[in-house]
């Protein structure tokens, strides 16, 4: 018979070890916050309708970012401790049945085959409970295990409840349990805030069920940074860094290049191809999706972008929310800013913004320009220089550049402006009417010389001193 899996994540804590206004689950650590990382391990083992979210310090905040996984929320509205937070739950939770497998939302790291582990060794123990113990150098803090002489668990003792000699133990409790449902349930009731922090400790299940004749088994994990809860910001930044450690290693193992990895952020989401190369400090975030064969510039930062394949971007360039199609160029020093299409073959070169601009296949605007709110047809040629006056103070226009059009350097488009294909604008010239195709248009004051005016003044200059 298949047996059903509960999973249950405390979060209703607020973590003052954080000196945070934020609930500590809010805070994030590879690209996502603690609580989306937990309930995304959660959602590997069960479906969303047996995955419990106790909130209690900002609920609304911290529902609103796991929300549209489709989880189940217990709202603990007063923080009484760790068993508190299951008692609060008994409705929705104690006619489930099966196995119920309880962590803390602040362990974003734990891995899914840790999980698939305590389950599976709980399935085949006859013990009432299974939970994850490691040997700490330093287990300050954390819940001690203490067995007998034979080795078989009696208790969880507290740090702040434990005898000097319990102290002594190194043997830690890492919050991670698995109990049968339903002597859970049965005996939960007998837990009791007697301990000097006046809270219902989850971990007082181990002795109650122990009472009641059952057997309580410790798996043993090996001591690793991924079990460990996150308590601070120093702690926070170490589980950060084992995420980009963890990521960088799928994908050089998938077949990207990744040069000095430790320097280099890749989202957890990101899916980069193979023969990929990304340069030192580069920042790969959110929803990115690189192709094959592509280059990313040293210090660049790619956010919720889609690239494909041998796109090549070059250093310091900053790309969000674009899609830049096989083969384009981007940078050095070029800002994508957003919501911008560049097609296959397309040149963007160094000072050049684009916000919400379509550059054709093959079209170019190699240095210093500002293409805002733009289409900009195959092949056009934009000089250096070039801006689209797309904003009046009150309203944004939109500039229409046809295809194989040649904007001279410095040409100034004051939009709304629409320039026919094959045209060819002056350099430095200011657009303010249509231009029809394969015209020129020249916007500018003629020049105007004045022979020897120069010299001239020179010389009454020298007169004068
Ligand atoms: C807990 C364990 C301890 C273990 C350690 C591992 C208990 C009593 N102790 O201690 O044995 O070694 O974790 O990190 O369980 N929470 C609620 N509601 C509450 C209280 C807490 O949802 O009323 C949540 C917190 O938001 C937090 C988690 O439970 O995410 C753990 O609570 P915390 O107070 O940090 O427990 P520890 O003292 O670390
Ligand atoms: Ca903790």
């Amino acid at each position: 018979m298949e047996t059903h899996v509960t999973v249950v994540i405390l979060a209703a804590g607020l973590g003052t070890r954080m000196k945070s206004r934020r609930a500590k689950v809010l805070h994030q650590a590879g690209g996502k916050t603690l609580i989306e990382h937990t309930v995304d391990t959660a959602l590997t083992m069960t479906s969303p309708d047996r995955v419990f979210v106790v909130v209690g310090h900002q609920a609304a905040e911290v529902r609103s970012v796991v929300e549209s996984r489709g989880v189940q929320f217990i709202h603990q509205t007063e923080q009484k401790g760790t068993g508190h937070a299951l008692m609060t739950g008994r409705d929705p939770l104690a006619g489930l049945g099966g196995l119920l497998v309880v962590y803390y939302g602040d362990c974003p790291l734990i891995p899914r085959a840790a999980l698939e582990a305590l389950v599976a060794h709980q399935k085949k123990s006859e013990a009432a409970a299974t939970l994850v113990a490691a040997e700490l150098a330093d287990p300050t803090g954390y819940g001690r295990v203490i067995r007998d002489s034979a080795g078989r668990v009696l208790a969880i003792v507290e740090q702040k409840a434990a005898t000097t000699q319990q102290l002594a133990v190194r043997e830690a409790n890492i919050g991670i349990y698995c109990f049968r449902a339903d002597l859970f349930w049965k005996h939960v009731d007998e837990i009791q805030p007697n301990n000097p922090a006046r809270e219902f400790y989850l971990t007082d299940m181990v002795e109650i069920l122990i009472r009641a004749g059952h057997m309580i088994d410790a798996y043993r994990a090996e001591s690793a940074i991924e079990l460990l809860g996150i308590n601070n910001r120093v702690e926070l930044a170490a589980a950060d860094r084992a995420f980009r450690e963890r990521k960088v290693r799928e994908l050089m193992l998938a077949g990207v290049t990744i040069e000095k990895p430790e320097t280099v952020s890749v989202d957890d989401d990101v899916v980069i191809g193979t023969d990929t190369a990304i340069e030192p400090f580069a920042q790969i975030l959110g929803n990115t999706r690189i192709g094959e064969g592509c280059r990313i510039g040293a210090c660049s930062i790619v956010h919720d972008s889609e690239l494909g394949d041998g796109v090549q971007v070059g250093p310091f360039t900053m790309i969000g929310t674009s899609r830049v199609a096989a083969g384009a160029h981007v940078g050095p020093y070029a800002r994508l800013r957003l919501g911008n299409e560049v097609a296959a073959g397309a040149q963007i070169g160094n000072f050049v913004e684009l916000k919400k601009t379509r550059m054709g296949a093959g079209a170019k605007a190699n240095h210093l320009a500002y293409l805002g709110d733009s289409i900009i047809g195959e092949g056009a040629n934009v000089g250096a220089g070039t801006i689209t006056c797309n904003y009046d103070g009150h309203t944004k226009s939109t500039t229409k550049i046809g295809k194989g059009v040649f904007v001279g350097s410095n040409s100034t488009l004051v939009a709304p402006v629409e320039i026919g294909d094959g045209a060819y604008l002056a350099a430095g010239s200011v657009i303010t009417d249509p231009v029809p195709p394969d015209a020129l248009a020249l916007g500018r004051a003629r020049q105007v010389v004045k022979e020897g005016w120069a010299r001239k003044r020179r010389e009454q200059t020298s007169t004068k001193a």
